[in-house]
């Protein structure tokens, strides 16, 4: 099973795609936890997106490529895997689609986190995140079982530096310039599945399982 998770800011892809994960055992491959990693660990490229990011701007295409191809090749993915947050631009799925090719691949499902942008702010500005499993919660949705501090592992949560009002809308103008002809491109092929992510989190999860199995 090969999946794309696409949704504005907020939508709820980081807390869907573990799910999912699980119950089909597939590798999650989130390309903003994966730069919010190489900026703890203060790599050139962690450097340089830090920047774009915290402006609510899109990492360069070949960047992005060549992080997805690193990880799309390890043992954990083959059997198959959730994209998250990748491809966000047309361009960046039109090589997804050529790394594919080679391999004799393809995308079974795209799925569009439907949502309107007046909810997101909330979801945004009430996240803390544990950063280093990229786990989310919601100051008021979510709320972890001791404040501010991981279930699992008990270290602190904390609150992305791009989480505020004034970069989403940067991010959400972002999206639907760039991000929204990426769900043209997948309609076009017949995979896209539209699904209304501003229900519960528990009604997206089985939404998302029934569009799975009626396509087995
Ligand atoms: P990224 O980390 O991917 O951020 P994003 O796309 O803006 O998405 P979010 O992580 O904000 O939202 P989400 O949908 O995962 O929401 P979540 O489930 O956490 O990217 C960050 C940056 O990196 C980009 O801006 C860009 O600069 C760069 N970048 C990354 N990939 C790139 C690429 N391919 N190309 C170029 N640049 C790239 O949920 C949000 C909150 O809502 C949580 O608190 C959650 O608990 C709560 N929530 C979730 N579901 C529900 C629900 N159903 N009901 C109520 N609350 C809910
Ligand atoms: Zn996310």
């Amino acid at each position: 099973l090969r999946v794309v998770l696409i949704g504005p800011p907020g939508s709820g892809k980081g807390t869907q795609a573990p799910i999912i994960k699980d119950e089909y055992c597939l590798c999650h491959l989130s390309t903003g936890d994966m730069l919010r990693a190489a900026i703890e660990a203060g790599t050139d490229t962690g450097k340089a997106a830090k920047v774009i990011m915290d402006q609510g701007g899109l990492v360069p295409d070949d960047v992005m490529v060549s992080m997805i191809k690193e990880n799309l090749d390890t043992p954990q993915c083959q059997k198959g895997f959730i994209l998250d947050g990748f491809p966000r631009t047309v361009v960046q799925a039109q090589k997804l689609d050529k790394m594919l090719d080679e391999d004799n691949k393809k995308i079974n499902h795209v799925l569009d986190f439907a949502i309107d942008d007046s909810l997101l702010v909330r979801r945004i500005t009430g996240r803390l995140v544990h950063l280093a499993s990229g786990r989310s919660y919601h100051k008021e949705f979510f709320p972890p079982k001791v404040d501010m501090v991981d279930d699992v592992t008990g270290e602190p949560l904390i609150q992305r530096s791009d989480d505020n009002e004034e970069v989403l809308k940067k991010r959400l103008a972002s999206f639907h310039a760039n991000t929204k002809p990426v769900l043209s491109y997948y309609q076009n092929k017949g995979i896209l599945s539209t699904i209304d992510a501003s229900k519960s989190a528990n009604f997206v999860s089985n939404n998302i399982k029934a569009i799975f199995l009626s396509t087995l």
